[in-house]
C-alpha cells in the first residue's frame, strides 16, 4: 500500500510527523547555484526531486538568517529574513512552494538560547547601561573578585574556554560579563524576560504564514540556567557524551517546559497546526521524553541511539530504553545517525572505538573506512526498520565518510580557535557534497568553482550520479531501504518484538510478518528457513545457505 508521496501534503499537521523521514540540509554544503562557492537556496531548490526521489517526506534546512556566520549560521542577527548568501525572502517562500508541490515538508531551525553578537538587541545592550532593560535581555553580571575582573563564575564555553566575556561600558571602562555558552559572538538570552519570550513566538508566527511546516529547535534544553550552582560537569566539547548530563546548571532546568508550551500554543493554533522538534540533550531517554507531550514538543533528536557504540548490548538497551520512554507520551521515537555536528558514522563506525567520547580524542582514532561502510549500511537498515521518525544527515545516503584531514588554514569550526586547536572541530562532517563529474566541485556548484571547504579529490566515486543505478552503492540500498519503509504495511505501528538470537546478533519483527536481522557477531548468522528477504546490506545478499555476513542486516518476511 503506498501510504503517501506525490501531490498535497496531507491535511491535519501533527502526525506527520510520527513516522517521517527527515533529510537534513546543512545549507552551505549541500549545492551552490550561483558559483560563490557557498550552498544556497536556489540549490535546494534545484535538487528538490533528487529529495523525493530519495524517499523522504521533510527537509530540515539549518538557519538561512542573515548572521556574520561564525558558527555556521547558528549566530543569527535577523530571525525573520534570509542572509542574502543564501538567496531573498521570496527564495525562501518559492522553496517551501516547491516542496509542497512535490510532497515535502520543510522544517526551519530556531535559534532561540542565543542570539549573533550583531543582533541589534545585543548592540542595544552594550550601548545601554548596567541593569537596563535592554541588558535584561541577555545574562549580564558583574565580575567577582578585585575591579570585577574574574568572570561571574566558573562555567566552561562548549567550544573552550570561559563562557562569559566581560565588555567595555559606554564609557569606555572594562565592565560586566555576559554569559555565552557557545562563541564570544553567540550571547546567551535571558528567557525570564517577557520580551524574549514574546519576540519568539511572534518570530515563529511569521514563518508558520510563511509556510514552515516546523521548527527544529537549536539546544533546545539548555534555554533556563541555574545561577544558584556554579560547577557544572560538562565538558568543553560540543560532542562530548557528558554534555546533558546530570545536575547541569546550563541543561534541563524545569522552567525550560513551560517555554515550549507558550511555542505549543502557537503552533496549534496554525492551520494546519504545526511542529515542534528539539535538539534536546538530556541524562536519559525518559529525559528526553519529559520534553514531549501534547502540550510540548512533538519530538526530539535521539543522542543516545547516534551516540551508542556498535555492540548489540548497547543497541538492544538504547532501542528499548527509547521505546519504553515513548510509551507514555504521545509522540513517536526518532532515530539518527549523524548530523552536522558528529564525526560521521561511516568513520566512527571503523575505528576501535566506535561511541563517541572526547572529541578531541575521537578525532585522533584511525578508522578502517571498508568496515565503517559496511556496518553504516546495516546501521541504515536497523535504523529503518524501527518504529518513530528517522533523520538522515546528508551525504550519509552517498556513504560518506569524515574529511578528517582538512588544512588547519581552512578550518572554519569557533571549537578550533577557542579550545587552542585541541579539537578540529565540526567541518569534517561538513564538506560540500558531490553530485556529479570526476572533478572537484562534482557538481556541488558550477564547474570549475571552488566550494567553501574543499573536497577530497576522489570524491567523484561517491557521487549521486556515479552511485544511482548501482545496486551496490549505499544510495540504492538507502533509496530502496526507503521505499520499502513507506509501501510496507509491517513498519506502520509502534511496537516491535525481539526474536530468539545469539546475544550479538539483533533480530526483531514488526508487523506482517516484517523482521530485521542486523549481525554485530563476528560469525555469519543463519537467517530462519523459509524467508523471503527483502533487502541485504551485504550486497553479495546472505549466501544460498541463508547465511548473514558478519557486519550486514537484512529485511526479510517470515
Ligand atoms: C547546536 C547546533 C550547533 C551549534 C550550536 C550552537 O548544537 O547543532 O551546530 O554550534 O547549537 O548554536
Ligand atoms: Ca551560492
Amino acid at each position: 500500500m503506498m501510504l503517501r508521496r506525490q501531490g498535497e501534503p496531507s491535511p491535519g499537521g501533527p502526525g506527520w510527523e510520527r513516522r517521517a523521514v527527515v533529510y537534513e540540509v546543512y545549507i552551505r554544503s549541500f549545492a551552490d547555484a550561483n558559483g560563490d562557492g557557498i550552498g544556497d537556496i536556489a540549490g535546494i531548490r534545484s535538487r528538490l526531486p533528487y529529495l523525493r526521489d530519495l524517499g523522504v517526506d521533510a527537509l530540515w534546512v539549518t538557519p538561512w538568517y542573515p548572521s556574520p556566520q561564525v558558527d555556521g549560521g547558528y549566530d543569527v542577527a535577523d530571525y525573520r529574513a534570509i542572509d542574502p548568501q543564501f538567496g531573498t525572502l521570496g527564495d525562501a517562500v518559492g522553496l517551501i512552494a516547491d516542496a509542497h508541490a512535490l510532497g515535502l515538508r520543510v522544517i526551519a531551525d530556531i535559534v532561540p538560547n542565543h542570539t549573533s553578537s550583531a543582533h541589534p538587541w545585543f548592540l542595544e545592550a552594550l550601548a545601554a547601561q548596567p541593569e537596563s532593560a535592554a541588558r535584561s535581555r541577555y545574562v549580564f553580571r558583574d565580575g567577582r573578585g578585585a575591579g570585577g575582573s574574574e568572570p561571574p563564575s566558573d562555567w566552561l564555553s562548549i567550544f573552550g574556554g570561559p563562557a562569559w566575556t566581560r565588555i567595555h561600558e559606554a564609557d569606555g571602562r572594562p565592565g560586566q560579563w555576559y554569559l555565552h555558552m557557545f562563541d564570544a559572538e553567540q550571547p546567551d538570552l535571558e528567557w525570564s524576560n517577557l520580551d524574549v519570550r514574546a519576540e519568539f513566538e511572534d518570530i515563529l508566527r511569521t514563518w508558520f504564514e510563511r509556510g514552515v511546516d516546523g521548527f527544529r529547535i537549536d539546544v533546545a534544553s539548555s534555554l533556563v540556567k541555574d545561577h544558584g550552582r556554579p560547577g557544572q560537569p560538562h565538558k568543553a566539547d560540543p560532542a562530548s557524551s557528558a554534555y546533558g548530563s546530570v545536575n547541569d546548571p546550563l541543561m534541563n532546568q524545569p522552567g525550560v517546559h513551560e517555554i515550549y508550551r507558550g511555542w505549543r500554543r502557537v503552533a496549534d493554533a496554525q492551520v494546519p497546526p504545526r511542529i515542534l522538534l528539539g535538539e534536546v540533550h538530556a541524562p536519559n531517554p525518559a529525559a528526553v521524553a519529559g520534553y514531549l507531550g501534547a502540550d510540548e514538543l512533538h519530538g526530539a533528536f535521539n543522542f543516545h541511539f547516534l551516540r551508542c557504540p556498535w555492540e548489540a548490548t548497547a543497541l538492544r538497551s538504547v532501542i528499548d530504553e527509547t521505546i519504553a520512554a515513548h510509551a507514555s507520551v504521545p509522540a513517536s521515537p526518532t532515530w539518527v545517525l549523524s548530523n552536522h555536528d558528529e564525526i560521521r558514522h561511516v568513520t566512527r563506525y571503523g575505528r576501535s572505538s566506535t561511541g563517541i567520547g572526547d572529541r578531541s580524542a575521537d578525532e585522533r582514532l584511525a578508522s578502517d573506512l571498508k568496515l565503517g561502510t559496511r556496518r553504516a549500511g546495516a546501521a541504515a537498515l536497523l535504523m529503518l526498520a524501527l518504529p518513530g521518525a528517522v533523520y538522515l544527515y546528508q551525504g550519509e545516503e552517498l556513504g560518506l565518510p569524515e574529511v578528517a584531514d582538512l588544512p588547519d588554514g581552512v578550518l572554519r569550526d569557533p571549537a578550533w580557535e577557542r579550545s587552542g586547536h585541541a579539537m578540529r572541530g565540526r567541518d569534517g562532517c561538513r564538506v560540500p557534497i558531490p553530485w556529479s563529474g570526476k572533478a572537484i566541485p562534482f557538481g556541488f556548484g558550477p564547474t570549475g568553482t571552488a566550494p567553501w571547504l574543499p573536497q577530497p579529490g576522489d570524491w567523484g566515486r561517491r557521487s549521486v550520479a556515479a552511485q544511482s543505478g548501482d545496486p551496490r552503492s549505499m544510495l540504492e540500498l538507502y533509496r530502496r531501504a526507503l521505499r520499502i519503509r513507506h509501501e510496507h504495511p509491517g513498519l506502520a505501528g509502534d511496537t516491535i518484538r525481539w526474536l530468539t538470537s545469539p546475544g550479538d546478533v539483533l533480530l526483531f519483527g514488526r508487523d506482517a510478518g516484517f523482521a530485521c536481522a542486523v549481525n554485530l557477531s563476528a560469525e555469519p548468522f543463519p537467517l530462519p528457513a523459509g524467508v523471503d528477504v527483502l533487502l541485504c546490506s551485504d550486497a553479495a545478499g546472505p549466501s544460498g545457505d541463508r547465511m548473514l555476513a558478519a557486519d550486514a542486516a537484512a529485511w526479510f518476511v517470515r
